[in-house]
């Protein structure tokens, strides 16, 4: 084969790819406005999504949930079906395709209390007995009781997790985690899903 057929050739097929895989989503998906019910990420809430993304939570965690017709999510308490409006400050997004556990795209809204979440991720046993989730202690500092800084942040660990002694303190690091966890919330109202379906009428006499 000749050098210019060759390069004819690759050029074409990262033109197509271009294309697709850039051209056509901007097209489609370029012109969405963040929808008037979302916030923006804090900065403590950026500085807990980094980590998010450090610690990999998403090989387990998917942050889409999907459509009645393809999935039970909503049932499952994840939330309404997921609008491409939904992810407008999401750079890069942390969609995820594992869900070996829940999605995580409405955990503000069903969890929000800070206190459960900072257990959870230093002893997810502790609340949910039998959870496979792997705990993240380094999140937290041991220190002994009795040296304890009067600005410590102490986790209040139930047994059998617990250390005689021993006080366990939220770094700034979870404290963000939990921020970034708790600003889920994808309940505001969106015109980009279609209108619910109406259920059948019932059959009239
Ligand atoms: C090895 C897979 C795995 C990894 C990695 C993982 N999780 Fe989980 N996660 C699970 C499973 C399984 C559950 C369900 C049991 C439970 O609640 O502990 C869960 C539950 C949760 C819940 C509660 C969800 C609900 O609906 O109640 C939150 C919040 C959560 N994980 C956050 C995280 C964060 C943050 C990280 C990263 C620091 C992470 N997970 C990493 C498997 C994982």
């Amino acid at each position: 084969m000749k050098p210019l057929e060759i390069t004819l050739g690759a050029a074409s097929i990262v033109m197509f790819a271009g294309a697709v895989l850039g051209l056509a989503p901007e097209l489609q998906l370029g012109s969405i406005s963040p929808p008037a019910g979302l916030k923006p990420y804090t900065l403590s809430e950026r500085r807990g999504r980094a980590t998010y993304v450090d610690l990999g939570c998403m090989y387990c965690h998917s942050q889409q949930p999907r459509d009645k017709v393809q999935a039970p999510d909503e049932e499952r308490g994840w939330g309404r079906a997921a609008t491409p409006g939904d992810y407008s400050y999401d750079r890069p997004h942390l969609l995820g395709t594992m869900r070996t556990g829940p999605d995580l795209l409405n955990i503000g809204v069903r969890q929000p209390s800070e206190d459960w979440h900072l257990l959870h991720l230093y002893q997810p046993r502790a609340v949910v007995p039998g959870s496979i989730m792997p705990s993240y202690p380094f999140l937290f500092v041991k220190k002994d009781r009795n040296l304890l800084y009067p600005g410590d942040r102490t986790l209040k660990v139930p047994p059998p997790y617990d250390e005689p002694g021993v006080a366990v303190v939220v770094t700034e690091e979870a404290r963000d985690l939990v921020a970034y966890l708790k600003s889920l919330k994808r309940n505001h109202p969106t015109d980009e899903l279609p209108p619910p379906v109406p259920p059948p009428e019932e059959a009239k006499p």
